[in-house]
């Protein structure tokens, strides 16, 4: 598989595993094509056209630095430059996978968080008030990641001629949605503890347990009953409004399923009475990821996992 065609098959499967639909999806790219095509050419000079293609702003390809034949990749859940000068040390590797942002990808990370609205509003909450309440945290999100050196990975990758990209919410799509569907498909998680003791099985979070970051309840105890199980906060970009618990609360919502979570959201949620149970970050970044590292495999892509992917496949499995 060349680069590009690896970028798009990661694109493609965000899309699918998607919580609003394909259908949805490309309502907004056209959405987006419509509001082009009415921008002055000087306005157009500065748009970025890849966003008419990709629905996810944090996942581009970074860095061409040899349009080749991909045969082993490099991939981690950050990044950094220690990373690229690993990859140059191994040798033989023609690629290099980041999931978290890096560049313009982090720069427009806020883009993607519109997301957690609909996901919200699936769950019960008037979007109206999602909106509102999200647009609050995206610009605090977007103002957040502007002081930081975006390109400082991209600059090493280009210097040491690498070829670079990150993958973010198309990955945390293809965990929400495998999480999703298990979860949905049982019928005996009654207690929050039944719903941790559940989420033990899957692989990556067996693997995490051994390493202290399996799953935690931060909200809430192993005897409350579940409720409604919403998986509002795997993929979107990062944490949504911590005072949309309430408002989940008030939708119906009696326990949601997270990556991590900071004080205050805890608190917001403690005190709405809502459950979380807290998977775990890398356990779940791994999650998303392997299921699309599982594409390349069965294509024939050795996969050189690192800093913080713990790679499992399901290939065989199947
Ligand atoms: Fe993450």
């Amino acid at each position: 598989m060349r680069i590009k065609e690896i970028y798009n098959l990661a694109i493609n499967m965000g899309i699918d595993a998607d919580f609003r639909g394909r259908k949805a999806v490309e309502n907004i790219l056209e959405r987006k094509r419509k509001k082009y095509e009415k921008l002055s050419e000087k306005e157009k000079e500065f748009f970025d056209k890849e966003i008419l293609k990709n629905p996810y702003s944090d996942s581009r390809i970074l860095n061409i630095a040899e349009d080749k034949e991909v045969k082993r990749i490099l991939i981690g859940i950050d990044i950094e430059p220690a990373e690229i000068l690993l990859a140059k040390e191994l040798g033989k590797i023609d690629l290099i996978i980041s999931h978290h942002p890096l560049g313009i990808a982090l720069a427009n990370l806020h883009d993607v968080m519109d997301l957690q609205c609909d996901i919200l509003n699936m769950y019960g909450v008037p979007i109206n008030i999602a909106e509102g309440l999200m647009k609050k945290k995206i610009s605090e999100v977007a103002r957040g990641v502007n002081r930081l050196n975006h390109q400082r990975t991209i600059d090493t990758a280009n210097l040491l001629d690498f070829n670079l990209m990150c993958l973010h919410t198309v990955c945390d799509n293809l965990a929400a949605r495998f999480l999703k569907d298990e979860v949905e498909a049982k019928n005996d998680l009654i207690r929050v503890g039944d719903l941790v003791e559940f989420l033990k099985t899957i692989p990556e979070y067996k693997k995490a347990m051994k390493i202290g970051a399996g799953p935690k309840i931060f909200a809430g105890n192993k005897e409350n009953r579940c409720g409604k199980i919403a998986l509002v906060e795997i993929t979107g970009g990062t944490e949504g409004s911590p005072k949309l618990y309430e408002k989940m609360a008030i939708a119906g919502i009696g326990t949601t399923v997270g990556m991590h979570i900071s004080e205050e959201h805890k608190k917001e949620a403690e005190s709405a009475n809502i459950n979380v149970v807290i998977a775990g970050h890398m356990s779940s970044d791994s999650l998303g990821v392997n299921l699309f590292l599982d594409e390349l495999e069965r294509r024939g892509i050795e996969v050189v996992p690192c800093s913080g992917l713990t790679r499992i496949s399901r290939v065989n499995k199947l």
